[in-house]
């Protein structure tokens, strides 16, 4: 049989890969195979995909052996050791439980104000750019990123060195690159939250050092929280965003639904479930022998859950390769499933109706400069959540 490489790359941000969508018609699971020649599981079928994820028998461990890479920058420690990502029950647990209050509903509600006035903060600023305007560099990147900076509660004259540091460690193509980024970040954190153990302060650090000092909590822990959430949520809320823009343009007749606050939610959920810029639900090494759906899946061996392609199951969505914002339901793996589904959904929803509802209302006449084909999406292989490197637009 010959091999499947992946990943593999999409020929429009808004489609699956012909490759993966002949897989996924041979079978809720394939073979695929790594860069680094590994043979893993990849599981398309949406059924099959949720039972896995709930699945105690699978680790999110990265440090186990045999947790597969998807790329080689995830062989950086900074990469592996990841808090409540990449970690197990009990610990994960008892993190998870710790943060959820901060990102529930009710409390990110309560955040609308602040996304709101950084989104109209860097309208201001593209406005006042010549055109063409880079939509990436100075609208879908700093956003959620000064969002993430204030939920953690980052100093605002410290807010260039925390973008910078954070495009760097997200974009990083090499291990050194993202070791050398992430150190930096790490130290930044660690130093704040030293201060914040003495000397109250906002955000989530100012929140949780009390559980520092009362032995809650590590330091280390702590810093390693602030970290996840930013690598968690930051690029893929800034991709979502670009490649919201591209296919909104694609899809002109829907942008008015923007701005009606009946409507915007369902738009806002279908763009995730065709996006799904993570393309992957999760990564697992399996802990042992498990059967699903006719396979079995041996311990030791590599699960990657395809959001991609399990948003497509036609059992789950009637024409599921059509873009249809109509559609009622949050059936999809974009935020992955099971305990480690996506802490900052609530506030990455929020993130994604206010800042397309307010660009679309403030730049009516929004257009691409460069035709969508051409634009310099990401490429497959380095790990990178889908996405743009630039987008050009004048209005
Ligand atoms: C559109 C934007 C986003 C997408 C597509 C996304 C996607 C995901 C996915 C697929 C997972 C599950 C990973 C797995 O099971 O291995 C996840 C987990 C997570 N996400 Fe998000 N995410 C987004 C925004 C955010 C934001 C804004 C935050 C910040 C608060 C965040 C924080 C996290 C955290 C901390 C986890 C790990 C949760 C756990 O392990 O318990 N994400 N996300």
């Amino acid at each position: 049989m010959t091999e499947v490489p992946f990943p593999q790359p999409r020929e429009c941000p808004y489609h699956a890969p012909p490759g993966y969508l002949a897989l996924a018609g041979s079978g809720p699971l394939s073979r695929v195979t790594l860069f680094d020649g590994r043979e893993v599981w990849l599981v398309t079928g949406y059924a099959a995909a949720r039972s896995l994820l709930a699945d105690r028998r699978l680790s999110a461990d990265r440090t186990r052996d045999g947790y597969p890479l998807v790329a080689p920058r995830f062989r950086a420690s900074v990469a592996r050791q990841l808090v409540l990502i990449g970690m197990d029950p009990p610990v994960h647990d008892d993190h998870r439980r710790l943060l959820n209050p901060y990102f529930s509903l009710r409390s990110v509600r309560a955040m609308r104000p602040m996304v709101e006035r950084i989104v109209d903060k860097y309208l201001d600023h593209v406005e006042s750019l010549p055109q063409p305007v880079d939509l990436v560099s100075a609208f879908t990147t700093p956003v959620p990123s000064q969002v993430m900076s204030e939920v953690l509660g980052l100093a605002e004259e410290d807010l260039d060195f925390f973008q910078d540091a954070s495009r760097r460690l997200l974009h990083a193509t090499t291990q050194e690159d993202s070791q050398a980024a992430g150190g930096e970040l790490i130290g930044y954190l660690d130093r704040l939250a030293t201060r914040r153990r003495t000397e109250p302060g906002p955000g989530l650090m100012g929140e949780l050092a009390p559980a520092v000092v009362a032995g809650e909590l590590t330091q280390h822990e702590l810093v390693q929280i602030a970290l996840v959430l930013l690598v968690a949520g930051h690029d893929t809320t800034a991709s979502t965003l670009a490649l919201s823009v591209v296919t909104l343009l694609e899809h002109p007749e829907q942008i008015a639904a923007l701005g009606d606050e009946e409507r915007l939610p369902a738009v806002a959920e279908e763009l995730l479930r065709v996006l799904a810029v993570t393309d992957l639900a999760g990564v697992r090494v399996a802990l042992e022998d498990i059967e699903i759906e006719g396979y079995t899946i041996r311990a030791g061996e590599g699960v990657l859950v395809s959001a991609t392609v399990g948003n497509r199951d036609g059992s789950v969505h009637d024409d599921p390769h059509a873009i249809r914002f109509d559609r009622t339901g949050r059936n999809h793996l974009t935020f992955g499933y099971g305990i480690h589904q996506c802490l900052g959904q609530n506030l990455a929803r929020l993130e994604v109706q206010v800042a397309l509802a307010k660009l679309f209302a403030r730049l009516p006449g929004l257009k691409l400069a460069e035709p969508a084909e051409s634009l310099p999406y990401r490429a497959p292989g380095t790990g990178t959540v889908q996405g743009v490197n630039r987008l050009p637009i004048f209005w």
